[in-house]
């Protein structure tokens, strides 16, 4: 027994010395002090000697542990130097190659909160409607007539005639009205869906915000009053707001409503096109058709509706010039906002 376990101190000191890795050296330290290692099973055998050898053998092995572990502690220190594996060497409070980030809101998603956010404070509430539609809450109940230009397939992204993708938040009046009755202050935002070829300004699909009120004795300066607080809040205290006549089948009078431009405060520049405008969003007085279809009686009540596109606050807004990028999920942009 005795010779066993010189022969077993003479291999390992041999081996041990003669180790050129970390690896190697673990390998070694496996063989003799692992679970079936020949240490190890030499001290299982210990079991089988008469009593009276028991502890000087034991003795002798407990000495010979000691310095094996010492001998494998030493020799990974100067691996462990030019490998840099040993744990020692590794300063833990050291950065790692990239830190962990935390994720935070997307640029569309921040200016869909700050719209929502004005418009709380003046007692808007928040609705939400479907972005599959039917042909009739898209078109019909907001009085665009069949034969409307919008609603050619070209210009609509139909599923299965009269379903559809919807192509306006304006849907979700309707859907509002029908279930609940006046007084209302609400806006709806959400995603909208159109067949447009994608360029730096166009996206199949993109963000809207819709906007309505309904009383009794609703008057054009309530919209004015309300989308100028809106553009100053939005843009700045500077910002003006005008109107434009323009026609929208749901709405009566209609307007384009422009922002003074918030790059040159007006005074013309590259992205107004020297106008001191950019258009920001579509609104008017809730069309009379529009209150029919909902079952509204609409000598008794009147409202004012609006909408407008988030994409394109956002972009003036942070001074973006490509709508694509939103969408790209690239991290270097989106890390900006
Ligand atoms: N739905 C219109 C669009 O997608 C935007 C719009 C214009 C909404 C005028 C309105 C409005 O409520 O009154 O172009």
């Amino acid at each position: 027994m005795e010779k066993r376990l010189n022969k077993i101190e003479e291999e390992a000191l041999r081996e041990i010395e003669a180790a050129k890795s970390g690896e190697e050296l673990e390998a070694i330290r496996t063989r003799y002090m692992g679970r079936k290692g020949y240490f190890t099973e030499f001290l299982k055998s210990m079991k089988d000697l008469p009593q009276d050898q028991r502890p000087v053998l034991g003795a002798k092995a407990n000495a010979l542990k000691a310095k094996l572990t010492k001998l494998f502690e030493s020799k990974i220190k100067t691996f462990g130097k030019k490998e840099g594996i040993l744990e020692s060497s590794v300063d833990i409070t050291m950065p790692g190659a990239e830190d962990m980030r935390l994720g935070h809101k997307h640029p569309i998603t921040k200016i869909i909160s700050r719209i929502n956010e004005i418009f709380i404070g003046l007692g808007f509430k928040i609705a939400e409607g479907p972005e599959i539609e039917t042909e009739y809450y898209n078109f019909e109940a907001l009085n665009i007539p069949l034969e409307h230009p919008s609603r050619d397939v070209f210009d609509t992204f139909y599923i299965k005639r009269p379903m559809l993708l919807r192509s306006q938040t304006s849907t979700v009046q309707i859907r509002v009205m029908e279930n609940e009755k006046p007084p209302l202050q609400v806006i709806a935002p959400g995603k909208v869906y159109r067949p447009d070829a994608v360029d730096a300004s166009h996206s199949f699909m993109f963000h809207q915000v819709e906007g309505f009120m309904v009383d009794k004795e609703i008057k054009f300066s309530d919209l004015k009053g309300t989308l100028s607080l809106f553009a100053r809040q939005m843009f700045g205290e500077d910002a003006k707001i005008r109107f434009r006549p323009h026609f929208f089948p749901f709405t009566e009078p209609s307007a384009e409503v422009d922002v003074s431009c918030i790059m040159c405060g007006g005074k013309g520049c590259r992205v107004c096109s020297y106008k001191g405008w950019l258009e920001i969003l579509g609104a008017g007085m809730i069309n009379p058709k529009v209150f029919e279809a909902v079952g509204y009686n609409p000598e008794k009540w009147t409202g004012y509706a609006f909408g407008m596109g988030v994409e394109r606050i956002a972009m003036l807004k942070y001074g973006i010039n490509d709508i694509r990028l939103f969408f790209e999920n690239d991290l270097r942009f989106l890390r900006q906002f």
